[in-house]
């Protein structure tokens, strides 16, 4: 039997922190503690160690935390990550369709899939919201990887029947039929989940957007994840389209594809109206940073969202995003916000990318948190690595300014295992 007991310094929160109070009271940290593994699953926590017949496993001063949960990433553009010199539209069309195509091949899908999961593990994510490309095998791939490393992942095929090359094109009919195929083959089986998604505004038909949202609204429990007000050029485009709509968030919201299981990247260019639209489904925006800069898309106004009482989430957007490392996306959103004169604490960064994602996507009750009953989807990791990070972190007085500077320093170097359902996919040192 499968009993593990792992002795480091605990952190995780148990509820939300404002954005910017560093001595907020939302965290929990619990040096110094044991977590007990039983199966799959997070028996207990405790100060004092386990019975001699639980394995104990030492990372005394490291951090155990809950695996990040990336809300908006595409597989196949690890590919063409950190690609030169374009802005969205351009991108798309000089860069990710060329790669995206080439997934088409269900063994190149199927390599791809496994390359991309391994990674997402060697950065500390343990659970993801994933677009593979508009082939219904690139999805069967992300699908049938994540069952086999017992990750919980939503992803579905991406829904494109126009504006994209015609390799990538697929048809309301065809492509309603390989969504209803993959839904009923695999959204609930293992932990995966299905995701309905249509690209964006622009590369689907009014008829398919139609399609996407009787889909929603005929399967219990899909999610629905797109992109929405990214870059102007894009937003000017969508507006051409669909010339009746009052926004480009309304084009989705016109085809009921908005609701609490919604997942929409970007949303830089949004109005208040949109925003007070997207509190009142529940709808969640995933903010991009690492993207967003590197695009040159714009800066998110993660402020002006809570006000209106929006929920936001984080995520790399690889491969617009530069990097699959939660860390390196929080230090980006951080830079980010400060533009805007918000200085984000390291704590509502960190409950973003676990507690907060978990709750935004209702799945609080499985993954997020260090407590007992949840599954065990963890992280060790070191707190400074290399000489600079290593002086630093000696030099804070107190937790947040450490944890403050790991995630301003860190990246996936710091990890040193990762857990998916009480099994170790990933150490350091077989790295
Ligand atoms: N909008 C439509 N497709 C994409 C994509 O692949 N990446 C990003 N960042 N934005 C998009
Ligand atoms: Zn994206």
């Amino acid at each position: 039997m499968n009993r593990i007991a792992i002795h480091a310094d605990l952190l995780d929160f148990d509820a939300e922190p404002t954005l910017d109070d560093p001595r907020s009271g939302a965290v929990r940290w619990r040096p110094d503690h044991w977590l007990l593994i039983e199966q799959e699953r997070i028996e207990a926590i405790q100060a004092d160690p386990p019975g001699e017949d639980w394995q104990r496993i030492d990372h005394r001063g490291r951090w155990l935390m809950p695996g990040f949960i990336d809300t908006h990433v595409h597989s196949p553009q690890i590919d063409v990550i950190a690609s030169w010199g374009t802005e969205l539209l351009d991108w798309l069309e000089t860069y990710t369709f060329p790669a995206e195509a080439r997934h088409a091949d269900p063994a190149f899908a199927a390599a791809g899939a496994a390359t991309f999961l391994d990674a997402l593990l060697a950065h500390g994510t343990t659970s993801a919201a994933v677009f593979p490309t508009v082939h219904a095998a690139s999805a069967e791939a992300l699908f049938a990887g994540a069952q086999q490393r017992g990750m919980r992942l939503l992803t579905g095929k991406v829904l494109m029947d126009r504006h994209a090359p015609e390799n990538l094109r697929d048809d309301v009919a065809g492509a309603r039929a390989e969504c209803e195929r993959l839904i009923e083959r695999w959204h609930g089986r293992g932990r995966n989940a299905y995701a309905v998604t249509p690209r964006f505004a622009a590369t689907s038909s009014p008829e398919q957007l139609a399609m996407a949202g009787q889909l929603v609204q005929r399967h219990a429990g899909v999610y629905m994840q797109t992109h929405v007000a990214e870059n102007r050029a894009e937003v000017a485009w969508v507006a051409k389209l669909f010339p009746e709509a009052r926004s480009y968030l309304d084009v989705y919201a016109r085809h009921w594809l908005l609701g609490s299981r919604s997942i929409l990247a970007h949303g830089i260019w949004l109005d208040d109206e949109d925003r007070t639209r997207l509190r009142d489904a529940g709808a969640q925006i995933a903010f991009c940073p690492s993207s967003n800069l590197f695009l040159g898309s714009g800066l998110f106004g993660w402020r002006e969202a809570r006000e209106r009482g929006m929920t936001v989430s984080l995520a790399s957007d690889v491969g617009g995003g530069t990097s699959l490392s939660m860390l390196r996306t929080m230090a980006d959103g951080y830079k980010v916000q400060a533009m805007a004169g918000t200085r984000l604490s390291a704590w509502a960064l960190l409950h973003t990318a676990t507690r907060g994602a978990a709750q935004a996507l209702g799945l609080g009750h499985e993954i997020g948190t260090l407590a007992p009953g949840m599954l065990a989807d963890l992280c060790v990791w070191a707190p400074a690595v290399g000489a600079v990070a290593r002086h630093r972190d000696a030099l804070a007085r107190e937790l947040h300014e450490r944890v403050f500077a790991w995630v301003t320093l860190g990246d996936e170097r710091n990890l040193i295992e990762t857990w998916v359902a009480g099994r170790r996919l990933f150490s350091h040192a077989s790295a």
